[in-house]
């Protein structure tokens, strides 16, 4: 029994494993309906719950739909409306789902409360996001720039504007995937320096760069998220757009990297904010290829967790 917690704590071959059977599962249902059944039904009579405290329509809608073709099972649960919500101890709330359900996904807050969750826990736990990282985004995206550019190894990724959970796991991934990473964006905001250091002592370059002119040369991807995350208070808002106006990925930015640099992001994206329409819906945005992609990499990320 696996829980998939994080990039950085999952090993490497496990990770380029789930890489490769999502791209197989993808091929294998090509052109069908989405709601046809796979083949082999992996998850046939299996159990999945995917608890919500903080919104999702990716996360949620992908993961029920890959349970779903999968041939098992889910129970969708707001975080509000469990006693989890309201006293219950996170390790008695899992010591019970686990006499329910086969497998858990859990979209929280703290990092402690994932953590807990997976200890209890007698079945394997995802983590669709925490206020630190979410890695199911990654591998989807890992997937996405593969499908459009090959090995995704030796490549230069770019990450402008905030320092945030994607952006760690992003990096988490490149100390994984072997790429090199480059930050830019406000001090203040800065990626966690364990993430950039987890990476070096993999054997890649993991920098920052202020100027983001300099930080996207030669870069084979861009990436960027939204400047306010579902975390942050509202009243950071503004301090934090002044902050990181002057990395918003715009055409100008995205002429100083490579020409056929792809431009992801995790959406939901404020369009004219941390990127303009006109990247978003450029030719080379993948922006849609990514949020398909959740489903197939999550399949094979439960796949992995329960070992079938
Ligand atoms: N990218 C992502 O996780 O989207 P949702 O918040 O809609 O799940
Ligand atoms: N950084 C964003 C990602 C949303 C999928 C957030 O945590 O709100």
């Amino acid at each position: 029994m696996n829980s998939f917690l994080d990039i950085h704590t999952t090993d490497k071959a496990d990770l380029r494993g789930m890489i490769d059977s999502a791209r197989r599962m993808k091929d294998a249902r090509a052109g069908q309906p989405k709601g046809t059944p796979d083949a082999d039904l992996p998850l046939k009579n299996r159990m999945v719950a995917l608890i919500f405290e903080k919104p999702s329509t990716r996360t949620r809608v992908s993961f029920d739909l890959g349970v779903r073709q999968m041939g098992g099972q889910t129970m969708v649960l707001s975080g509000k409306e469990m006693q989890l919500g309201h006293g219950e101890t996170i390790a008695d709330t899992a010591r019970v789902l686990s006499r329910y359900v086969d497998l858990i996904m859990i979209r929280t807050f703290e990092e402690a409360t994932l953590l807990e969750m997976a200890e209890y826990a007698s079945v394997p736990v995802i983590n669709g996001l925490t206020n630190r990282t979410h890695p199911c985004q990654i591998m989807a995206d890992v997937m996405t720039f593969e499908e459009h550019r090959g090995p995704i190894a030796g490549k230069k990724v770019v990450w402008s504007g905030d320092g945030n959970n994607v952006c760690a796991s992003m990096i988490h991934a490149a100390g994984q995937f072997g790429y090199d990473f480059t930050f830019t964006g406000p001090p203040t905001l800065d990626p966690e320096a364990e993430a950039l250091e987890f990476a070096r002592a993999q054997g890649v370059r993991a920098v920052i760069e202020r100027d983001p002119v300099k930080a996207v040369e030669g870069a084979d991807l861009v990436v960027t998220d939204t400047w306010v995350s579902m975390h942050d208070p509202q009243s950071a808002r503004e301090r934090r757009h002044n902050q990181l106006r002057g990395y918003q990925v715009n055409g100008e930015l995205m002429g100083h990297a490579r020409p056929d640099a792809l431009f992801m992001h995790c959406l939901p994206a404020h369009r004219d904010d941390e990127v303009t329409s006109a990247v978003m819906d450029g030719p080379n945005s993948v922006i849609f290829d990514e949020a398909e992609n959740r489903l197939h990499a999550q399949k094979a990320v439960m796949r992995w967790c329960l070992g079938v």
